[in-house]
């Protein structure tokens, strides 16, 4: 079964199979999967994950299921196990989750159709790293040897720990920076401001608080001032690099208002590509699943 649970599952060719995919739907390919069902499942807030699976699912002709936690029997004490097994049961064809257990997907390995990962605990946000290689890719045309930094808050982040590991097999040199709090020792840790004059991507975290289990100190000013990405930092970068965010930003905190949309800025176009991504994704683990059940079917006859 083809599901999509972490990239490091996959050898290099079918990630570049995903970005190839990504890029002829960018470029106008038509594929339908008219009459399949998919429900998207998020046990945790989104909204670009969530309306930009919601959308290429829409493009590829399909029914979708929007699950809606806090209206569902979650709130009368049914386990996140029970939840996806009622999924399989009345029939749905592909399930998107997001949770925010690590490796939730673990749980539910008996499940029978192809789950896409949309985001679990901090470790892994598939879908989003190859939506940052496909736009880092339609920058620069290549992957070998470019330098990424990623600053912020990297300790509590699926998609620095999945991107690091992507881009580093995929030949990428990788660093981090930003508060000393958020550290990974098992990372390259450079200087911010020595940083970000070498690399070809600055790619900003927002503080995720939400997984924080002690209130942070320091002010909001304080953090723009210190670890933010300001008019005066940008002006330092290289004059092709770019400046990358997963998004949901927050102006005046990790990124200054002013250049959350400047010319450097990919942010908006992330978001963009990520619909052809994810109906990569989908015509990944679907075609191959209809292909699978018709010969199931076809056995059954003879
Ligand atoms: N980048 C990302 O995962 O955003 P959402 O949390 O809005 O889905």
């Amino acid at each position: 079964m083809k599901s999509l649970r972490t990239l490091k599952e996959l050898e290099i060719s079918e990630i570049l199979e995903l970005l190839e995919d990504a890029r002829k739907f960018k470029n106008g390919m038509v594929y339908k999967l008219t009459d399949k069902v998919i429900a998207n499942l998020f046990f945790e807030p989104s909204t670009r994950t969530q309306n930009s699976f919601n959308m290429a699912e829409l493009k590829l002709d399909m029914k979708v299921i929007n699950f809606n936690a806090a209206m569902s029997s979650l709130q009368k004490g049914e386990t996140f196990y029970d939840t996806i097994k009622t999924f399989e049961a009345i029939g749905v064809d592909a399930l998107v989750i997001r949770h925010s257990q690590d490796k939730y997907y673990e749980e539910i390995s008996n499940i029978k159709v192809p789950i896409i990962n949309a985001g679990d605990g901090v470790l892994s946000h598939p879908s989003q790293t190859l939506l940052d290689l496909f736009t880092i890719y339609e920058e620069f045309g290549k992957f070998e040897g470019l330098k990424v930094m990623i600053v912020g808050d990297i300790k509590h982040s699926r998609v620095a720990h999945e991107n690091i590991d992507t881009m580093t097999r995929l030949g990428m040199k990788c660093c981090v920076s930003g508060a000393l709090e958020f550290k990974e020792d098992c990372f390259n840790w450079k200087d911010f401001d020595e940083g970000l004059q070498e690399v070809d991507v600055v790619m900003m975290l927002r503080i995720q608080h939400e997984r924080h289990n002690e209130k942070m100190q320091i002010s909001i000013s304080e953090y723009l001032e210190k670890y933010g990405l300001t008019h005066s930092r940008v002006k330092k970068m290289k004059p092709q690099a770019i400046i990358m965010h997963p998004a949901p930003f927050n102006r005046g905190v990790e990124i200054a208002d002013n250049v959350a949309e400047c010319e450097k800025s990919r942010i908006f176009k992330q978001i963009e590509n990520g619909v052809f991504i994810r109906q990569a994704i989908i015509k990944r683990s679907l075609s191959w699943f209809i292909l699978w059940k018709m010969q199931k079917f076809m056995r059954i006859k003879k």
